[in-house]
């Protein structure tokens, strides 16, 4: 099949930017929409002209650095799949599709389709941590966790750190984001001795990145790969709300610190 592409080329940090429109030929329905990509960039490379930069790593949907909106949606029209899962079959011959990097004040453009989301990495540098010695992995038995407790912390912990959430929230909120990595390290024992001051710093260092607050949209939820659900950013904001009224105390046990 063949396709129009309108991609947002940005030579730096500072080059205003603008749309670029690439025809995209004998494109199989087999391919992933980033070996489609390939193939645009190999024809530019031929040319002598400069490819178009967008990031990736694995391309099977683990590693978060894949992304940018198509036709307006972060990772392009399939839910649940990040953009190097998406395959040409999602599209028909003759379509226009739309490329533009992640929008949001705390995700400065680097090139083209790359932002940069290192805002991402220092909100988890400000608390996404435990201290507790784990040493080597420890039979199944030996600290009890309900299966209720770690399937929800085991789905929080599936987060990419791919950014979407944001570029999708009209707000730019890092909410959904921040609340599974606080969540699955909240949701186990041996999360708990940082529990109260990882939300208070996790929180408090997303909002010095700029990034806006939830106004229950939804639309983070609705585009993460992962279906990452809004029901942590409930839980994140209910262990704010106890961090800044809880205090140690004795007789505190792990248990119902964990019950809490
Ligand atoms: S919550 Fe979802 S959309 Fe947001 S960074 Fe994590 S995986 Fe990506
Ligand atoms: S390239 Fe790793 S998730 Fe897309």
């Amino acid at each position: 099949m063949n396709l129009t592409l309108k991609i947002w080329r940005q030579r730096h940090p500072q080059d205003p930017g603008r749309f670029e429109t690439y025809q995209a030929r004998n494109i199989s329905h087999e391919m992933s929409f980033l070996e489609m990509l390939d193939v645009v960039n190999e024809e530019l490379m031929l040319a002598g002209k400069s490819p178009i930069v967008f990031e990736h790593d694995c391309r099977e949907g683990i590693c978060g650095s894949c992304g940018f909106l198509i036709n307006g949606v972060a990772h392009g029209p399939w839910r649940g799949t990040t953009v190097c899962q998406l395959h040409m079959r999602a599209f028909k011959d003759g379509d226009i599709l739309v490329l533009e990097p992640w929008r949001a004040t705390a995700f400065p453009v680097i090139k083209d389709l790359m932002v940069d989301r290192t805002a991402l990495d220092r909100i988890i540098q400000a608390g996404g941590y435990i201290s507790a010695p784990t040493g080597s992995a420890p039979d199944a038995n030996a600290v009890l966790v309900p299966k209720e407790r770690s399937d929800l912390a085991f789905d929080a912990a599936a987060c990419i750190g791919c950014g979407a959430c944001v570029a999708a929230c009209p707000n730019a909120s890092a909410m959904l984001f921040t609340a599974a990595k606080v969540s699955h390290l909240g949701l186990v024992p041996q999360g708990q001795p940082e529990r109260y001051r990882r939300v208070r710093d996790m929180v408090g260092q997303m909002d010095k990145e700029g990034f806006g607050g939830c106004t229950n949209h939804g639309e983070c939820e609705a585009v993460c790969p992962k279906r990452i659900g809004l029901q942590f950013i409930a839980r994140m904001n209910r262990d704010l709300l106890t961090s800044s009224l809880w205090r140690p105390r004795t007789g505190d046990t792990l248990h119902a610190l964990t019950e809490a």
